[in-house]
């Protein structure tokens, strides 16, 4: 049996009200709390930075996944650890040596993660897959909340879950499969049967007014996968 799980991103929360859209997330039922770190830079867009994540840290008890869309890595990855993120990930595009940046996530006591594009082969895993506790597939490009699901991403999705498999065969570690774009109640039952586990919504979430609505309506469709 799968442990599913659903991580709403705070991106597409009222950014006046975060104390309050973080409690009442987790009090909806989320079981991580998304957070999209963007700096202009490698992706077109702003967001917050490891302060913002350290005052939130008090207002939840889920853990807070910290997802990176920042280049340079390493001294932003530092400090979210520090601030409390329990789980960190990065595109490996943005790293110049990604096995020193899982590393040092790792040495930070944090699980750390591997974000693909849409466009991004998954080959640098080969490499890497014994430090790796998380891999995030996107299934739209990073940068904005409110985009639609690239079908593509299932078939990559089924590629990482044959990964996850051969590793978890070989040295019986579990690396959870999470996805990251467009997922809403209509489409999650589908990515869950391509082998994901861990899903990001955003605007599916935000954008209603009940939230418990929502996730109680993706574990409905979750429980049918
Ligand atoms: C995009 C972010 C996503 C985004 C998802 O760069 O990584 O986490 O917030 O938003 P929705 O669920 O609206 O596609
Ligand atoms: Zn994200």
């Amino acid at each position: 049996m799968t442990t599913y799980r659903i991580a709403p991103s705070l991106l597409s929360a009222d950014f006046a009200r975060l104390g309050e859209e973080v409690r009442a997330v987790e009090s909806a039922g989320a079981d991580w709390l998304h957070f999209d770190v963007m700096d202009n830079h490698y992706v077109p867009n702003l967001t917050f930075g490891p302060m913002v994540c350290q005052a939130l840290r008090k207002h939840c008890t889920v853990p807070i996944d910290v997802h990176l869309m920042v280049q340079p890595v390493d001294a932003l990855a530092q400090a979210f650890a520090r601030a409390g993120a329990q789980l960190i990930s990065f595109h490996p595009d943005a790293s110049t040596h990604v096995d020193r940046s899982l590393q040092l996530i790792k040495a930070e006591g944090c699980q750390a993660g591997l974000v693909f594009n849409p466009a991004e082969p998954l080959d640098v895993l080969e490499w890497v897959i014994d430090k790796v506790d998380l891999i995030l597939i996107m299934s739209v490009n990073p940068g904005f909340g409110g985009q639609s699901f690239i079908d593509s991403a299932l078939r990559k999705i089924e590629a990482a879950r044959r990964i996850i498999d051969r590793e978890k065969q070989r040295s019986g570690r579990d690396i959870r499969l999470e996805v990251d774009g467009g997922i809403k109640i209509d489409n999650i039952r589908r990515v869950a049967q391509a082998g994901a586990d861990t899903f990001v919504a955003g605007s599916a979430i935000f954008g209603q007014s009940d939230y418990k609505r929502v996730i109680d309506g993706m574990r409905d469709e979750l429980e049918r996968a």
